[in-house]
């Protein structure tokens, strides 16, 4: 049997060669960090739920014609997804002030925001992804005008499908990050919507009870990661054995 190709190993994935020309393959690890990896365990079963979430997520987007990455899923654990040049940016978008926004303004964790804010941090862990400003970006060529435009546009409607979404099952989402890809179709190079999205990337916090469904759980030692992404899950009716009644997108 011919061994695989490792391409690259994340935090919380390892990407290998695809098996078509252009494609790669996604491995989502059960391993959990925070803090740029100053904190880390392993967290049995993330890894199955965060690919089964990432891919109802993007087959939504997809649905909706927000391109991003997702081919199809191979298995429990491995998805297959486009080969891109990922932009060396972290996209965030808020909705409610928490985490980092609430600490830099001072602003009570849970605010509502007067219009989502969108922020970027340059992806660099060894400098703890610091926030820039599209002077940066620009200065630095990280981006063009042109890509920056695009990428806002991703971003909000990434957002306005996500809290959607996470409200119809009683969720809301208070913020989110996401990766941008370019990939090229001849001489043509288009932005779409890369890496993935999952309670790992978003704070999902549930509306009646303020319940924490996402990282923080982790992060802040609040109980059960893999519990909160079940309950995630089990409401968008992801989990193959989840009683709701809802279309799904399991397949
Ligand atoms: O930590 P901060 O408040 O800036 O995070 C904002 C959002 O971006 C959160 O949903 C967090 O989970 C996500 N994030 C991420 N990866 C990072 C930094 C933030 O997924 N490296």
């Amino acid at each position: 049997m011919a061994r695989r190709k490792k391409i690259y190993e994340g935090k919380a994935k390892i990407l290998y060669e695809g098996t078509e020309p252009g494609t790669i393959v996604q491995y989502f690890k059960d391993d959990a960090t925070a803090f740029n990896a100053e904190k880390k365990d392993v967290i049995d079963g993330k890894g199955v739920l965060n690919n089964r979430l990432s891919e109802y997520f993007m087959t939504g987007l997809t649905q909706i014609g927000v391109p991003n990455h997702f081919i199809r899923r191979l298995n429990m654990r491995e998805q297959l997804v486009r080969n891109c040049e990922i932009v060396p940016l972290e996209v965030i978008v808020r909705n409610y002030a928490a985490g980092t926004m609430s600490k830099r303004l001072g602003i009570a964790e849970g605010t509502q925001l007067p219009r989502p804010i969108v922020e970027y941090c340059y992806k660099d862990d060894s400098l703890g992804d610091p926030l820039v400003t599209e002077e940066h970006i620009a200065a630095f060529g990280w981006a063009s005008q042109q890509d920056m435009d695009d990428i806002l546009s991703l971003a909000l409607r990434v957002n306005d499908f996500m809290s959607g979404v996470m409200l119809a099952v009683g969720i809301r989402l208070v913020d989110f990050k996401i990766e941008i890809g370019r990939v090229f179709d001849g001489d043509y190079q288009r932005l779409i919507v890369a890496d993935e999205i999952s309670p790992d990337s978003c704070r999902l916090w549930d509306i009646e009870t303020g319940q924490k469904l996402d990282k923080d759980v982790f992060r802040r030692d609040l109980g059960n990661l893999t519990d909160a992404y079940s309950e995630v899950a089990r409401r968008l009716g992801v989990l193959p054995n989840s009683n709701v009644t809802k279309p799904t997108l399991i397949n």
